[in-house]
């Protein structure tokens, strides 16, 4: 919780206001009987009240408190132990779980509760009547303030209960799968190396004479160059923190299955030939499914 001072000051709360509210108190003492019931006319048309407030007894307490912290508003007093009693009012409805939504709306039952009091009772001096408004206003808002921060710290504990073991695992995680990346990238770049020296290997068939098998194993090796360079740029895309792309994997595969086409048709038995027409169709297969993929990408 923030320190009263610093509330105060962050709503311009002055000694002027303090001052206002404490000429306010005993005009608010004639309605601190009547404010208890009021309020609980307002409240009870909600939904879930009678959930909350179940009988008598507790309806009877909440008055009770209610009445004290009605007087309180107008004490004069806004020190920290102000502060520490207002955070406990805020606790208890926590601990009931009552949604904050009830307090606030009920919060704006008492702002203009007080209003009408203060028009009331002021209504000759509609400045003097504006001037102790403002300070009404500060002070509730100052409450509903420190109300709802008990409800919102309250939500952080739960999450807080675990955070340093959350934290823990979330960072380890994060960097195991950052070592994992970094190790692909060094694994793609060894595949790179490979490659190339695949593709001076096919080529070499072209000077020993072996023209076909040389010019096809070259279509085939630099397919797999591209595809080697598809991958890196991918995953250093991805290391940046750019999207996965699912259609580069259809592409490796697609490429892979080209490359042993290509070489299968230097073969010429029956053999060859029927393997040839399957990976025909596992081609035709992925390449329909990488059209499906990027169109589905490019409308992304
Ligand atoms: C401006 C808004 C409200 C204020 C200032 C307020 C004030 C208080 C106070 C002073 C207490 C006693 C806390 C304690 O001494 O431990 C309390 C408790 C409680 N409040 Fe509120 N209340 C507000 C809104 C509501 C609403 C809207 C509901 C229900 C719909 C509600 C239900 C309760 C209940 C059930 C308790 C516990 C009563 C008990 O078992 O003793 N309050 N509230």
């Amino acid at each position: 919780m923030e320190p009263i001072e610093k509330i105060k000051a962050h709503y311009n709360f002055t000694a002027g206001d303090a001052a206002n509210l404490k000429q306010l108190q005993p005009v608010m003492e004639k309605h601190k009987d009547e404010f208890p019931n009021e309020f609980y006319n307002y409240i009870r048309h909600f939904e879930d009240t009678p959930k909350f407030l179940k009988d008598e007894e507790i309806i009877k307490r909440h008055q009770a408190g209610l009445k004290e912290w009605f007087m309180d508003l107008f004490s004069g007093e806004y020190g920290t132990p102000y502060v520490r009693n207002v955070e406990r009012i805020g606790y208890a409805h926590v601990k009931i779980n009552l949604p904050a939504h009830y307090v606030n709306a009920a919060m704006h039952f008492v702002r203009l509760y007080c209003l009408k009091i203060l028009e009331k009772e002021f209504c000759a001096d509609s400045n003097e009547c504006r001037y102790l408004a403002k300070s009404v206003d500060k002070i509730i808002d100052i409450n509903l303030d420190v109300i709802t921060s008990s409800f919102i710290e309250e939500e952080i504990k739960t999450y807080f209960l675990s955070e340093r073991v959350e934290s823990y695992l979330i960072q380890f995680a994060n960097r195991f799968a950052y070592g994992l990346n970094l190790t692909l990238v060094m694994g793609l770049v060894i595949m790179g190396v490979m490659v190339m020296g695949l593709f001076v290997y096919d080529i070499s068939h072209i000077f020993s004479g072996n023209i076909e098998k040389g010019l096809l194993g070259t279509l085939g090796s630099l397919l797999m160059m591209w595809v080697v360079i598809e991958l890196v740029d991918t995953e250093v895309k991805h290391l940046k923190g750019g999207k996965f792309a699912i259609r580069v994997f259809i592409s490796v595969a697609l490429v892979a299955v080209i490359r042993k086409l290509l070489v299968s048709t230097l073969k010429a038995d029956a053999l060859e030939y029927q393997l040839s027409l399957i990976l025909i169709a596992a081609i035709a297969v992925l390449g329909i499914i990488y059209w499906l993929i990027a169109k589905v990408e490019k409308t992304e």
